[in-house]
């Protein structure tokens, strides 16, 4: 949550801190920031709403002779935890003299005694946020190094944080640090620049530096120095980032979750490119870094996550009790960690997160770390907390996911588990022959993705139906039941019409009392295990005389007489089949947010990466 940017260099400072809050806004947008140090003083605009809105208040409010004096500035674009998205709230916040600006990500957990402290000592705050508190500390801590400043304020901090900090008296010198939020550094010549996440540097440099938590660094034009708390100086490698700027472009499609879906066949084979041995029947995951006798001694595995990482977890679970036949359950991130789960050297847990930043995924690798557990992450972005706090894992090469609902990071989630669930069902009961009717079977899912893509119009029209409801319901049975609550989840972010993804079986303990002729039911009744029974739960709703929606089997001609408003998906396997349902799903959700006008790709109150709890 949260955006950082910042820029030290000959560039114009305001359009390359403007253009990287655009990359980022996807991490928040309820309002945004920026402040620049040109001729020795600071210049700050902020405003609610989108990035757009700063950069007209931006263009209203600098002169040209301003921004050319501007050699360094940070930026930043939030979703607000502490204090409504007010213009005092928003970032960057100053320190007691004015002197100090910080922009952050994150949650300071002690800022209300830091306040009540600072107050005691004679300051006063403008805004709500626990950001002012630390930009308070950094200014009382200032003893002319500003470098020297900020590592002694966050000695006094508990919590999270990625920041930024400048300074009137350091024109030269962007102060930033970071624990437990995401920072990396882009390396320019003669220039650097700072930001939240890739896309936001990848215009300028593909030579990044991701910072750890416990660094803070100096990024000056020239070079970067990185300490710890203490000040002493800490060694970090120079990372390559393998993907270009057009990846993080909308590539004339109207909004990257559009984009997104369409990319699905080409993020698949990405998914699975090296990774399918047909003749040995078995996926190669070498980011696993498991033995075959390693793997034997799995017994358990317990997937956890948040959001449509969840779903696809859930989704996998069935691939991996089924093809492997080991005791799998898929777990709300938060839940497990604070449940204390019972885990033991023989479990293994897997942290299945597209961002690799989400808080409570990141806390639950934490907690499985102590419990001993073995500890893969499933992530999408390279480099991220999950992923290199994990240790092992498998990534998901889908490429940058911008719109704020997921679409081909569960996709191509959902195909990393059933690649895990062969490696461990070839170690255990699948033969060769099952292991590679199971790679062509996942081979294949690219282009089945693209058959469905091709019903785009078919399904628009279907949407205009979904379209006025105010209320849905989606019901599936076995694996196809987290395809309903993805569906569900998808409609509701995306165009605010309340949908409940539902067990169809759960249907007739209460939720059937609100159907009627007004409250949709999108039934998924692919060829799989469970679809006779959801032929009697569709019933049920028509007799309600609620209107049904299907998602089905190509050729499943006894769906297509009972309910003629029906997607049909390729036939494939049982654990793919979700994949091809939902990017229907998906398709049709992105079509009723079109049809009720909703902005598709930054719904009100969500941001993509949820770095609080
Ligand atoms: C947010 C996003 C969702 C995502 C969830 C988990 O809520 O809006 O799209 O599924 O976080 O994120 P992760 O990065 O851990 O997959």
């Amino acid at each position: 949550m949260c955006g950082i940017v910042g820029y030290i260099g000959s560039a114009d400072v305001c359009d390359v801190l403007l253009s990287g809050l655009r990359r980022l806004e996807y991490r928040g947008y309820d309002s945004a920031g920026i402040a620049i140090n040109s001729g020795g003083e600071l210049h700050i605009v902020r405003s609610v709403g989108k990035v757009a809105r700063l950069a007209e208040r931006v263009a209203a409010e600098w002169t040209d002779a301003l921004r050319a004096g501007a050699k360094a500035g940070i930026a930043h674009t939030r979703w607000a935890t502490h204090g409504a998205p007010t213009e005092e709230n928003a970032h960057p916040h100053a320190d007691q003299s004015g002197r100090v600006l910080l922009v952050h990500n994150g949650i300071i957990e002690n800022y209300g005694s830091l306040r009540r402290q600072l107050e005691g000592r004679g300051h006063t705050f403008q805004s709500q946020t626990d950001t002012e508190v630390l930009a308070h500390l950094v200014g009382e801590c200032y003893r002319g190094k500003l470098f020297e400043a900020v590592s002694q304020a966050l000695k006094h901090v508990e919590g999270t944080y990625g920041i930024a900090v400048i300074s009137a008296a350091h024109p030269g010198e962007i102060v930033v640090a970071r624990n437990g939020s995401p920072l990396l550094v882009g390396l320019c010549e003669g220039a650097a620049v700072i930001a939240s996440d890739a896309s936001a540097v990848i215009a300028h440099t593909r030579q990044v530096i991701y910072l750890q938590d416990g660094d803070v660094a100096a990024v000056r034009a020239d070079g970067v120095d990185i300490r710890n708390l203490d000040q002493i100086p800490v060694d970090r490698a120079i990372s390559q980032i393998d993907w270009d700027d057009t990846a993080v472009e909308k590539g004339g499609h109207a909004h990257f979750m559009r984009k997104e879906i369409w990319e699905q066949p080409e993020a698949l084979q990405n998914t699975i490119r090296g990774r399918l041995d047909e003749r040995a029947g078995c996926a190669i995951l070498s980011g696993l870094n498991l033995s075959p006798r390693e793997m034997a001694a799995v017994n358990r595995i317990v997937l956890v996550a948040c959001g449509t990482s969840l779903y696809a977890g859930m989704t996998g679970r069935y691939a991996l009790e089924g093809l492997a036949g080991i005791p799998t359950d898929a777990e709300q991130a938060a839940e497990f960690r604070y449940r204390n789960p019972i885990i033991g050297p023989d479990s293994m847990v897997v942290a299945v997160s597209q961002s690799g930043e989400t808080a409570d995924t990141l806390a639950a690798v934490r907690e499985a770390h102590h419990k001993g557990a073995l500890v893969a992450g499933v992530c999408n972005v390279v480099g991220s907390t999950i992923a290199r706090e994990a240790a092992r894992g498998i990534y998901l090469h889908a490429g940058p996911e911008i719109g704020v609902a997921s679409t081909k990071a569960f996709s191509s989630q959902v195909l990393v588990l059933v690649m895990l669930a062969l490696a461990f069902g070839r170690g255990r009961r699948l033969s060769r022959e099952e292991g590679a009717a199971l790679c062509r079977e996942m081979a294949a899912v690219p282009e089945l993705v693209r058959r469905v893509l091709a019903q785009d119009a078919a399904i628009a029209a279907l949407a205009a139906r979904l379209a006025p409801a105010s209320s849905a319901f989606f019901i599936g049975r076995g694996v196809l039941y987290p395809a309903a609550l993805e569906g569900a989840l998808k409609l509701k972010e995306i165009s605010y019409v309340h949908a409940e993804g539902y067990h169809a079986a759960e249907l007739k303990h209460g939720p059937i009392a609100l159907l009627d002729e007004q409250t949709p039911v999108v039934a998924l009744l692919n060829d799989v295990p469970g679809r006779d029974k959801m032929l009697g739960n569709v019933q049920e709703c028509l007799a309600r005389h609620a209107p049904v929606l299907a998602v089905a089997s190509e050729g499943d001609a006894e769906v297509a007489s009972l309910v003629p408003d029906c997607i049909f998906v390729p036939r494939t396997g049982v654990y793919t089949t979700p994949i091809l349902a939902v990017v229907a799903l998906q398709l049709l959700a992105y079509h009723v947010a079109r049809l009720r006008g909703c902005p598709i790709d930054q719904p009100r109150n969500l941001a993509k990466s949820v770095t609080v709890e």
